[in-house]
């Protein structure tokens, strides 16, 4: 070990890379510079190792196949931990565990966790490096595989060290496999532990990751950080660190107006963020800034600025494809690592509905693999790691250190009846209220539970606080904004009597975007409904796409029983928050069940 090795005169960092190494005691501690040269040799020797594959340099240059340990496949929530001080501050929606018991819990885990493997410093920041929005982390990790990916997802390496200088702001975020190699012994191409525990310490503002070496497990500046940590930083210090697609849609004169978008797991966030606009909509693009999260802070001119505080893109490869999301398949033609994805008899990857099936692959877990067997040749959580530049639409402003200015968020869920496909809040506390209660239908395999699981602004698993206190923080902030954005409820996913999707979805979602930003900029009619403002169908452009008054009606339509049952439902999840339940979430919750009672049975937009 070579302590005095380190590339920094930041003592608090020194010595606490010292003493984790003291605690973990790996062979060697190495301190990432984030260059080619580094990046390439961690890759080298993995290939080395069996932990990555490199695929055909001709067709996925620079690209690599990881396949993790079939047990550790994604975020564990249920090993998840909020530690602050007081279980209150948790919240009913966090695991929560005293600190006085966590401490010494992981102390034991870490005790020599790293024996036999090298301690990688990973100096990271999440946001353009130097702005005012971004903030810095540094992961000690034991995981080359997850220095890699930190490099495509953050900016990584010296650069930061250089911007931290003696004395800057850093969160500590400690990882390990948890797989020390005793004595020589050899090791597996993934190692993890079937212990696992991601605890974040919002007091204090720490993280330490154990036991895995899969995605936001490991990556700790993603959900660790950006979201659990910096919502709680975001909460004292009067910004929001959200689980949103920021994209901004320019019109053919060339105006441009940004959305943040925030939508549960597995509701097309990343293809949103890369729409391509439909038939009719010539002259118009949709631009990029991030497809996961946003972190927005107030401005002097009293309006929210918003940058991406990754990278790169950490997303779900199956059901990719040049149809739903051709954007997303040209950032991976280079330079990407991709996990738990099949591996071709020509070098490359496929995984399902991606493309007609090869005859013939290796599946995700090793095996021979034809389109005749049972099992998927890709895992359903299986990744791409890309760079965003990489991406054909990525605005020429995603680097923008003042952020970019949001003009409206917009708040989804999985929902096959009762919600419309768009409508829009009557103000900022009702827009709070809207999205304080989205969520998507219960799947087949969580029956038993409410027929919605609430997923309050897509944040149930990532805010790092009591979800009560974070509505009043939303509460508060619109207060003081001059300009506050507009706030949508949209849902992609009504279905007909014959269980049929109502809406066609994908690009031409971005028929409603476009409704959207012109009410955010006050140029579009809207028709008041019992539950928020909503187009009309000549308020919506439908050039290039024939949907008729009638199927619109029927889309848009409010039943009184549907939406008074859900009202009902909403009461029994909050009044899990007890005191810390804003009085005015309850406020507006009456005010929407006091619409309803008096709307008729079944609600129209007038013809
Ligand atoms: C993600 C998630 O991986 O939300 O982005 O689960
Ligand atoms: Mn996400």
């Amino acid at each position: 070990m070579h302590p005095d090795s380190s590339p920094t005169n930041h003592e608090k960092l020194k010595k606490w890379v010292d003493e984790m190494a003291a605690l973990t005691k790996p062979d060697q501690v190495y301190w990432c510079d984030g260059s080619q040269e580094e990046y390439d040799r961690l890759c080298g020797e993995m290939v080395t190792a069996g932990t990555l594959i490199k695929l055909n340099e001709q067709k996925r240059p620079g690209s690599y196949l990881a396949r993790s340990h079939p047990s550790d496949v994604a975020r564990v929530e249920d090993q998840t931990y909020i530690c602050s001080e007081k279980e209150i501050d948790a919240g009913p929606t966090n695991n929560w565990m005293d600190p006085a018991k966590m401490r010494p819990l992981l102390s034991g885990l870490f005790d020599g966790c790293m024996k036999g493997r090298t301690m990688y410093v990973v100096p990271f920041s999440m946001g353009p490096l130097g702005s005012p929005i971004a903030h810095i982390g540094v992961q000690l990790t034991d995981s080359a595989y997850a220095t890699v990916n930190m490099r495509i997802m953050t900016r990584m390496g010296s650069k930061v060290l250089d911007v931290l200088g003696a004395d800057g702001e850093f969160v500590p975020c400690v990882h390990s496999v948890g797989a020390p190699l005793n004595d020589g012994q050899a090791d597996v191409p993934w190692p993890c532990n079937d212990t696992k525990y991601i605890v974040h310490y919002p007091d204090s503002r720490e993280i330490w990751s154990f036991g895995s070496g899969y995605g936001g497990n490991a990556l700790l500046g993603k959900k660790c950080f950006a979201l659990r940590i910096a919502s709680a930083m975001a909460h004292d210090e009067g910004w929001l660190a959200e689980h949103m697609l920021i994209v901004g849609l320019e019109n053919p004169s060339g105006e441009k107006t940004y959305v943040a978008a925030a939508f549960p797991s597995a509701c097309g966030k990343t293809n949103l963020a890369m729409l391509i606009p439909p038939k009719g909509f010539e002259g118009w693009k949709v631009w990029t800034v991030g497809d996961d999260i946003a972190w927005i802070k107030p401005n002097s001119d009293g309006t929210l600025r918003a940058i991406n505080p990754e990278a790169g893109y950490f997303g779900v490869a199956p059901g990719t494809s040049n149809e739903t999301n051709p954007s997303a398949m040209k950032s991976l033609y280079k330079d990407c690592i991709f996990t738990n994805v099949a591996l071709t008899d020509d070098g490359d990857i496929w995984w399902e509905d991606m493309s007609e099936p090869p005859a013939h692959a290796i599946d995700w877990k090793g095996n021979d693999w034809t389109p005749d067997s049972d099992t998927p040749a890709a895992h359903p959580n299986a990744r791409f790691t890309a760079p965003a530049s990489q991406c054909p639409s990525i605005d020429p402003d995603w680097e923008n250190p003042e952020g970019v200015p949001i003009s409206a968020f917009i708040f989804g869920g999985r929902l096959s009846k009762t919600f419309p496909l768009v409508y829009q809040a009557f103000d900022w506390n009702h827009g709070v209220y809207l999205a304080a209660t989205m969520g998507s239908e219960a799947t087949a395999a969580a029956v038993g539970q409410a027929a919605i699981r609430r997923d309050p602004f897509a944040m149930l698993p990532f805010c790092g606080y009591n979800m009560g206190d974070y509505w009043n923080h939303w509460f508060k902030l619109g207060q003081n904004l001059k300009n506050p954005p507009a706030i949508f409820r949209v849902n992609w996913f009504r279905k007909d009597k014959n269980g049929k999707f109502m809406w066609p979805g994908f690009g031409q979602n971005m028929r409603v975007l476009k409704w959207i930003i012109d009410r955010a900029n006050g140029n579009a009619n809207a028709v008041e409904s019992p539950i928020g403002m909503m187009p009309a169908h000549t308020d919506i452009t439908w050039d290039g796409l024939q949907y008729d008054n009638d199927h619109f009606h029927h889309l848009m339509e409010v039943d009184r029983a549907g939406a008074m049952g859900d009202v009902e439902e909403q009461a029994e999840f909050f009044a899990k928050f007890s005191d810390r339940l804003p009085a005015e979430i309850e406020k507006q919750r009456t005010n929407q069940s006091d619409r309803l009672a008096s709307a008729p049975e079944i609600w129209e937009l007038p013809k």
